[in-house]
């Protein structure tokens, strides 16, 4: 939503009681709530941050202005979670309140360090004339969630970046902290920068140098560089902004994407013998995915479901964004594949067999098998009218398509109203999850992975399996 600046950069303090109630109480009359994924209490959600292990639990932040669905001063919310699967806030908040951070606690990542957990973002800062400083700052966040920030910068702009530089994210590879920080040179084009903690201290960092992980630089920024480890091989997600679409086939107005590496060279800086740049996400919005490896080695992720610059039916009730399920990596055949974690099957609450049903409450799983050599359709969120979202799998010809333009209120449709993906022409598996507006599927188990929002109008919850020889299972899910 279009909102002036005036409103969107107003002291978090200028905002009375009675303006936050009415927010809460717009928010509160919308249909579309989801149930078992994470949204923003008011206001918009974007990217997750801080997506870490701390006191023996998962943290987990996200992006937020709550004040409407725009894209203002932000801050960074709190939640935590046992299971990965049961998320709540804590009512703990990165503030957008010193000098480092006047204009934005923009996107980071965390790190448990001593019993305490050190938050590496970015300071969005502007002068009077609104030009930028992106500042790589800190804080430190103790058990009782009470966050103290870190006096000095840690990163200035760098002379060999516009103002497009941000994302920190600290990792540690071979008992040494790293950070990569997403970046665009004069020239505008995107990469990516490391640097190295001196000593190990998180304070006081030191640049490496440009990382080469074989991009061509058509793209003119690169947001939210992740740098994760499955099966010992580096992984880097990020979001190439503006990248040439014969690089890679995409339709979202940007992509989230992926190289499967197989060495780190920390010297160079190199990732070493990259995989060609493959879409993390074949779905209507994924984005600013953030990874991390838990302590227990698991490389975990978290997507954004939204994406910049879009407007979503929902901003008329003043709130925006969800967060995805978190998703565990694996390589499998030397296929990168995302899966819900084992402990989202807790949220099964009955199961009956896959058959069409008039209406359901939009909240459950659907664990299907298409037989191959056929054509199969299912319509979820569907109404007696042929409404509904289309899945089309193909398994003749090896491809799945996910049709949206009569699912709902229609949004975003400059961006093209399906969404296709290639797969081996065979019986082909999907785990569909549906909470409300939201879906996700994971094709055969994670190989490729569907990730949209749905507004359904009332009435549009049905279930039909329209053509092709589909088996499976429903399961209700309850949070
Ligand atoms: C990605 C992003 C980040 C930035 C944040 C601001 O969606 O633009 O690059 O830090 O959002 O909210």
């Amino acid at each position: 939503m279009d909102l002036p600046k005036e409103i969107r950069y107003r002291a978090y303090s200028d905002w009375s009681t009675e303006e936050r109630a009415a927010i809460a109480e717009n928010v509160n009359k919308s249909p579309w709530h989801v149930t078992y994924h994470i949204e923003p209490k008011t206001g918009l959600l974007n990217d997750p941050n801080g997506f870490s292990f701390f006191n023996g639990k998962y943290t987990l932040f996200y992006q937020n202005w709550p004040f409407g669905a725009a894209h203002g001063l932000k801050e960074w919310v709190h939640t935590e979670s046992e299971d990965l699967v049961h998320f709540h806030t804590t009512g703990a908040e990165l503030l957008p309140d010193t000098k480092h951070d006047s204009h934005g606690a923009y996107s980071g990542s965390a790190y448990e360090i001593d019993g305490k957990l050190f938050l590496f973002y970015t300071g969005n800062v502007r002068d009077k004339n609104w030009v930028r400083d992106p500042l790589q700052i800190g804080a430190w966040m103790d058990k009782d969630h009470k966050i103290t920030k870190c006096k000095d910068v840690l990163i200035q702009q760098p002379s060999d970046v516009t103002e497009h530089f941000r994302d920190p994210q600290i990792f540690k590879y071979d008992d040494q902290f790293y950070a990569i920080v997403g970046a665009q040179s004069p020239e505008k084009s995107g990469f990516i920068k490391l640097y190295k903690a001196l000593d190990n201290n998180v304070e006081n960092w030191e640049e490496v140098g440009n990382l080469d992980f074989g991009g061509t630089g058509s793209e003119y920024m690169i947001e939210c560089p992740n740098l994760v480890f499955v099966d010992g091989k580096p992984v880097l997600l990020y979001c190439p902004q503006g990248l040439d679409k014969a690089e890679l086939d995409y339709q979202n107005i940007y992509p989230n994407t992926y190289k499967v590496c197989q060495t780190f060279d920390t010297k160079i800086p190199k990732l070493v013998n990259p995989s060609t740049i493959n879409n993390l996400d074949y779905g209507f919005e994924a984005y600013a995915t953030q990874g991390f490896n838990a302590p227990d080695g698991r490389a975990l992720i978290v997507s954004w479901i939204g994406l910049p610059d879009i407007d979503y039916p929902t901003d008329q009730y003043d709130y925006q964004g969800a967060l995805s399920l978190v998703k565990e990596l694996s390589i499998k055949d030397g296929k990168l594949y995302q899966y819900p974690v084992e402990a989202i099957t807790s949220l099964r609450s009955s199961s009956e067999p896959l058959a069409d049903k008039a209406e359901t409450a939009n909240i459950y799983e659907l664990e299907v098998t298409f037989a191959a050599d056929q054509v199969s359709e299912l319509l979820l969120f569907a109404d007696d009218k042929g409404n509904g979202l289309r899945l089309t799998v193909d398994t003749a010809n090896g491809k799945v398509i996910l049709d949206r333009s009569k699912a709902g209120v229609q949004y975003a449709t400059d961006f093209g109203q399906t969404r296709e993906c290639d797969i081996e022409p065979t019986e082909t598996t999907a785990n569909i999850f549906v909470d409300r507006s939201i879906v996700e599927i994971f094709i055969n188990k994670g190989e490729k992975v569907f990730t949209s929002r749905v507004f359904p109008e009332a009435g549009q919850s049905g279930i039909q399996l329209t053509a092709g020889e589909t088996t499976g299972t429903y399961f209700e899910l309850t949070k």
